[in-house]
């Protein structure tokens, strides 16, 4: 359609989620393509949300988030992990992770600036890059164990780059890091001064057996970096569309600058109610137990398939390998397992910006048991 003015977005379409999802609708398929879940929030939370209405907690939030709530994160951040944050000047509640990442962009780009990213990534990180006349730099994890080439990202470095994105643990992919990541990223940040980074951890809570690696534990990096989270993936209330963001104290003076322009703040009721909660014990203890009896369902339920499992470290996604079971690319099997094996999935190629086909579907198992079971039976026929 003519618009008359020039989009800043021009490659932007439908995106898959939604193409998959109307398609999975139509079929009555098994939905494992969008990543929520299907199953009920906890109760104790729910009771929160009408004691928040009850008590009329109906109105604005303060800018930054609520204190109660920014303080109720810092406890957290330092019983989980031993860091020190101030709740004043370190911490902001955004809507979602996805305005914290927004927001953190559009703090440090400038027109012409560079920013590393990591392909398969999440979908808002280039669109958000562009949109504030920056210019994405797409470097590949590494198939099929999708890890940094950290000699590549060393010579993708130029004069003009100011911000790498990291996303740990990884959606598509589901590794998660190591130490030695976290070193690679301190030596970039010790040998290039005027580099940023943003460290996407919304998953911080879904990782099976290895501990989390922050980029806040590293004071170099802490020093320098956004860091993001998600409520709607921690306490599986995707709806709710609140996260927060730390960082240090003028990183976070610039993002509020911009932060209060576009939100102002974020739903006061719901700050309440995770307040609450937070406050109401260690409510983060069975978010990893929880996903791990649903991956182990699932993956078990898929062992006898032709599919091949990649390994996942975290987050509620897997990646399966069909190349022993279709050549056809990874768009149209998705497409064919939606409408000929009722099982919705999302193809990996379209988390890469060259739509490189690895012969290889993301796979969403925060679903309910009877769902993941129905969907692997229907996956073992294929
Ligand atoms: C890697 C990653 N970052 C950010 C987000 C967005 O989180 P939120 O729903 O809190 O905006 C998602 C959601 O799927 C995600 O997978």
């Amino acid at each position: 359609m003519e618009i008359g003015f020039q989009s800043k977005l021009p490659a932007v379409g439908t995106t898959i989620f939604s193409v998959m999802s109307a398609l999975s609708n139509e079929c009555s398929a098994v939905n494992l393509s969008q990543g929520f879940p299907d199953f009920e929030m906890n109760p104790v939370l729910e009771s929160f949300v009408h004691e928040a209405i009850k008590e009329n907690q109906v109105q604005y939030a303060p800018m930054p988030g609520r204190l109660d709530l920014r303080q109720a994160i810092v406890r957290k951040m330092d019983e989980d992990y031993g860091f020190s944050i101030d709740p004043n000047e370190e911490v902001t509640i955004t809507a979602g992770a996805t305005q914290a990442i927004y927001t953190a962009i559009a703090t440090l780009v400038q027109a012409g600036e560079e920013v590393i990213l990591f392909d398969p990534a999440y979908d808002c990180y280039a669109p958000t890059v562009e949109v504030h006349g920056g210019v994405p730099v797409h470097l590949e994890l590494k198939h099929p164990t999708y890890h940094i080439d950290w000699d590549e990202v060393n010579a993708a470095i130029t004069p003009k780059t100011k911000l790498i994105i990291v996303n740990n643990p990884h959606n598509p992919c589901g590794v998660v890091w190591s130490e030695r990541d976290l070193t690679a990223l301190e030596e970039i940040a010790k040998k290039y001064p005027y580099i940023y980074f943003m460290s996407d951890e919304v998953y911080e809570h879904i990782r099976f057996g290895s501990q989390h690696i922050s980029v806040l534990s590293s004071e170099i990096l802490r020093a320098r970096s956004f860091v993001t989270f998600s409520f709607g993936k921690s306490l599986h209330v995707t709806g709710w569309k609140l996260g927060y963001v730390i960082a240090p104290i003028g990183l976070t003076r610039e993002f509020r600058k911009i932060h209060q322009y576009l939100v102002f703040c974020v739903n006061n009721t719901m700050q309440y109610a995770i307040t609450k909660y937070l406050n109401s014990g260690p409510v983060w203890k069975d978010v990893a137990p929880l996903y791990k009896k649903k991956r182990d369902l699932f993956l078990d339920g898929i062992k006898q398939s032709r599919f091949k499992i990649l390994p996942c470290q975290g987050t509620y996604f897997c990646l399966l390998d069909y190349s022993d079971i279709s050549d056809v690319d990874d768009v149209a099997f998705a497409k064919e397992m939606t409408t000929e094996h009722g099982v919705a999935v999302i193809p990996v190629s379209v988390f890469y910006k060259n739509k490189k086909d690895h012969k290889v579907i993301r796979v969403c198992f925060a679903k309910q048991d009877q769902t993941l079971i129905n969907a692997a039976k229907r996956l073992c026929k294929i």
